[in-house]
């Protein structure tokens, strides 16, 4: 495992990190899933991003359950502002009441205070500006609930509009599929100093090349993944990205490597069902892409960016 300073909060974690959105899945064994967090630990992971609302609270609690007892530092990234019992995403809000509550049930959950890293859930700018982000950010860290405040991005504009009230760390979307965050919020949030993790960095498993293009992925694997065209479009592109396959390197790990080539990324943070999943994603931390291959993928980008769709 590699390791990273991230940003201005001086934490040193792990390159490859992990997703938690799968942890506490329902109709799934719980039983599942403290051995895959207990082997991200073995691996050197020491890096963990979760939310309240992910699966009513199960994956902080198979976070704090696991983590508390380990011997070494371990950070935790969790967001507020969806809907716990709900995850309800549309109708996210983040009142000073909701904080503030959210706030405490978290630390319970998770078995930590303060916590680490605290994001607000993808909020738009509209309820940035409708807030008092910096007062909160304040009151959170002088409570002792928080180290670090900042938030999950709904879009570029919401991490700018963070990046320039003071937000210490970001939670950004990057991909090999959509490299737009590299056009004005990366070069925003390095001037800042802001640390910089990246979601869905296999967009939605679709950059481990496992769906063949031109079929529709089957309703038990559908998940939260693009249908009809824009998954058509998508599946094209991956399969032109190809390339990227070689001895020592699956599509997968390519796909994290590219992001953790942007100077301004300090991890990434991929979703991870199994455990064969997490050890094939953390694999990713021990190479890098060649010069020839960032060359390749920068030529597709600039062909997808003439097309004007991502
Ligand atoms: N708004 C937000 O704040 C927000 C939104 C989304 C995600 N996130 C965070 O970002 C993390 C990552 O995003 P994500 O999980 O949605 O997307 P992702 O990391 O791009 O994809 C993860 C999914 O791909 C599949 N997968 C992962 N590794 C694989 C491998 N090595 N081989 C084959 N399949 C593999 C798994 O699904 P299957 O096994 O079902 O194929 C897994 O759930 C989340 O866990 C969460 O912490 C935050």
């Amino acid at each position: 495992m590699r390791y990273r300073i991230y940003g201005r909060t001086g934490l040193r974690v792990s390159t490859v990190s992990m997703g938690c959105n799968r942890l506490g899945d329902p109709g799934v064994d719980p039983a599942q899933w403290p051995p895959i967090v207990k082997r991200a630990l073995a691996l050197g992971i020491n890096f963990f991003d979760t939310s309240n609302s992910y699966n009513q609270g199960r994956s902080e609690e198979v976070l704090g359950e696991v983590t508390s007892g380990h011997s070494e530092p371990v950070y935790i990234s969790t967001k507020v502002g969806v809907p716990v019992m709900t995850n309800d995403f549309p109708n996210r809000e983040f009142s000073e009441e909701t904080i503030f509550r959210e706030v405490v049930n978290s630390c319970e959950r998770l078995r930590r205070r303060p916590i680490d890293l605290y994001m607000l859930h993808s909020p738009s700018v509209d309820q940035l500006e409708e807030m008092r982000f910096e007062e909160v950010a304040s009151k959170l860290k002088a409570g002792g609930f928080v180290r670090f405040f900042g938030i999950s991005t709904l879009d570029h504009a919401s991490g700018i509009w963070a990046v320039n009230h003071g937000a210490d760390i970001l939670q950004i979307e990057y991909n090999l599929l959509d490299p737009t965050a590299e056009d004005e919020l990366l070069p925003v949030a390095q001037r800042h100093d802001v640390g910089v993790m990246v979601r869905v960095p296999l967009a939605r498993g679709l950059l481990t090349g496992k769906f063949p293009a031109g079929q529709p992925i089957p309703p038990e694997q559908q998940w939260r993944r693009p249908k009809g065209d824009q998954l058509q479009l998508r599946l094209s592109r991956v399969d032109q990205l190809r390339f990227l396959e070689r001895e020592g390197q699956t599509l997968a790990q390519a796909a994290l490597r590219f992001v953790l080539s942007h100077p301004g990324v300090h991890c990434v943070i991929p979703g991870a069902r199994t455990v064969p999943q997490l050890e094939a994603n953390a694999a990713a931390a021990d190479g890098d892409l060649t010069a020839a291959e960032l060359d390749r993928i920068r030529a597709l980008h600039a062909q997808w960016r003439a097309e004007g769709v991502w």
